[in-house]
C-alpha cells in the first residue's frame, strides 16, 4: 500500500533548496524522517498537506495531487505541527471537541472522541484545565490527541518528543507505536534526535541539507556490522593487556570505553577472530566477560562508519 509518494519533490526559498529533489515511496506502518536541525523535515510534511507549493516536483498523498487537492489531503491526515499551536485559555477538551467538529464530526461525536482520545494521551485527568498551565510534555500530548481525535487515515507528526525529558520521550514513543501498530494508521514521524525513532520505525528515511541520504527497512540500519565488542574481567590494565596481545596476534583493535573495538573486516578470515579472542584470554588467564557483535546505527551514515562509544 503506498501512502505518500514523491517524485524530485523541491522547495525552494529564494537561494536556499530546503528540499532538494526528493523521490521516494512510504508504505504502511510507521516511518520516521531524521535529520538535524534544518534539513527539510518540517518543509516536506508541509509540502505533502498543501500548505506549502513545491518548486518543483510532485507528490501524492492517499491518492491525492498536492498541488491541487490540498483540502481533501487535510481532511484525511491528522497534523500535529512542530511549534507550539494551542490556545492558552481554552481547556483541552473543548480545544479537541472544537478540533474534532471542524473535522467534521457530529457534536455528540466529538464529545466522545475527544473524551477517548485525552485518556489515550494519558490526560484524562487534566482534560478541564486551561492548556496554557500544561508542561511541555503535557502540551506535547494534546498536540497529538487533536491530530488523532477524528480517526484520520494518514498521521503526520512534526517532531512530537521536543522539548519533553527523557521518560515523557518514551511514553510518547509508545504511544506512536500504538497509533501505528495497533490501531494501524500509517505515520510519518520526525525528529532531530538521529537514534530516537529506530525502535518504533518499520521504515527510515534520512534527509541531510535537503538531500536524501537514505530510505530503509529500520532493520537495514542495525544489522552487524563485523565488528567484535569485547569486554575482560578486571581495570584497565586487564583490556590493555589483552589489546595489546590482541593486536600483536594481527587483529586490529583499539580500546572503547570499558570495552575493546575489534575490526576483523579487513582480515583473510574474518570469522576466526572470535576464535583468538577466546584463546587470547585463556593464554593471559584473562576474564572474558563477553565477545558482542555490533549492530549499525542510524547515526553511522552522517559519520561513514560504525558509530563509537
Ligand atoms: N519560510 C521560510 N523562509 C526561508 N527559509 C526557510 C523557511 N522555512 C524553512 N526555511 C529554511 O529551510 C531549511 C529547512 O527547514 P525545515 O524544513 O524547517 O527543516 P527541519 O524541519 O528539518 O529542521 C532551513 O535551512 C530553514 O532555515
Ligand atoms: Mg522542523
Amino acid at each position: 500500500m503506498t501512502v505518500i509518494q514523491t517524485a524530485g519533490l523541491t522547495k525552494q526559498y529564494g537561494s536556499l533548496i530546503a528540499l532538494n529533489g526528493l523521490s521516494t515511496t512510504i508504505g504502511a506502518g510507521i516511518t520516521g524522517l531524521v535529520g538535524a536541525n534544518g534539513a527539510g523535515k518540517s518543509t516536506l510534511i508541509k509540502l505533502l498537506l498543501g500548505l506549502l507549493t513545491p518548486s518543483s516536483g510532485d507528490a501524492a498523498v492517499l491518492g491525492h495531487d498536492i498541488r491541487t487537492q490540498g483540502t481533501e489531503i487535510r481532511r484525511l491526515v491528522g497534523y500535529m505541527p512542530e511549534h507550539d499551536c494551542l490556545p492558552p485559555d481554552v481547556r483541552a477538551i473543548d480545544f479537541i471537541v472544537h478540533m474534532g467538529r471542524m473535522s467534521g464530526l457530529p457534536p455528540n461525536v466529538a464529545r466522545e472522541r475527544a473524551a477517548d482520545t485525552l485518556r489515550h494521551v494519558g490526560l484524562a485527568d487534566e482534560r478541564y484545565r486551561l492548556m496554557g498551565s500544561y508542561s511541555t510534555g503535557m502540551k506535547q500530548r494534546a498536540k497529538l490527541a487533536q491530530a488523532i481525535t477524528h480517526h484520520p487515515k494518514l498521521v503526520l507528526l512534526d517532531e512530537p518528543t521536543n522539548g519533553m525529558d527523557p521518560a515523557s520521550r518514551d511514553d510518547m514513543l509508545t504511544l506512536v507505536s500504538k497509533i501505528g501498530h495497533d490501531f494501524g494508521i500509517p505515520v510519518l514521524v520526525t525528529s532531530h534526535l538521529l537514534g530516537e525513532l529506530e525502535r518504533v520505525s518499520d521504515n527510515i528515511i534520512v534527509l541531510d541539507g535537503g538531500t536524501l541520504l537514505r530510505s530503509q527497512a529500520t532493520s537495514a540500519f542495525t544489522e552487524v556490522t563485523g565488528v567484535l565488542l569485547v569486554e575482560v574481567l578486571g581495570e584497565d590494565q586487564s583490556q590493555h593487556r589483552m589489546g595489546e596481545a590482541l593486536a600483536a596476534q594481527g587483529l586490529p583493535c583499539r580500546p572503547r570505553g570499558s570495552l575493546i573495538e575489534v575490526d576483523p573486516r579487513g582480515l583473510p578470515e574474518p570469522a576466526k577472530a572470535r576464535d583468538t579472542i577466546r584463546d587470547t584470554a585463556v593464554d593471559l588467564s584473562l576474564g572474558l566477560v563477553r565477545i558482542q557483535a555490533e549492530h549499525g546505527q542510524i547515526q553511522d551514515i552522517f559519520r561513514g562508519e560504525p558509530a563509537r562509544g
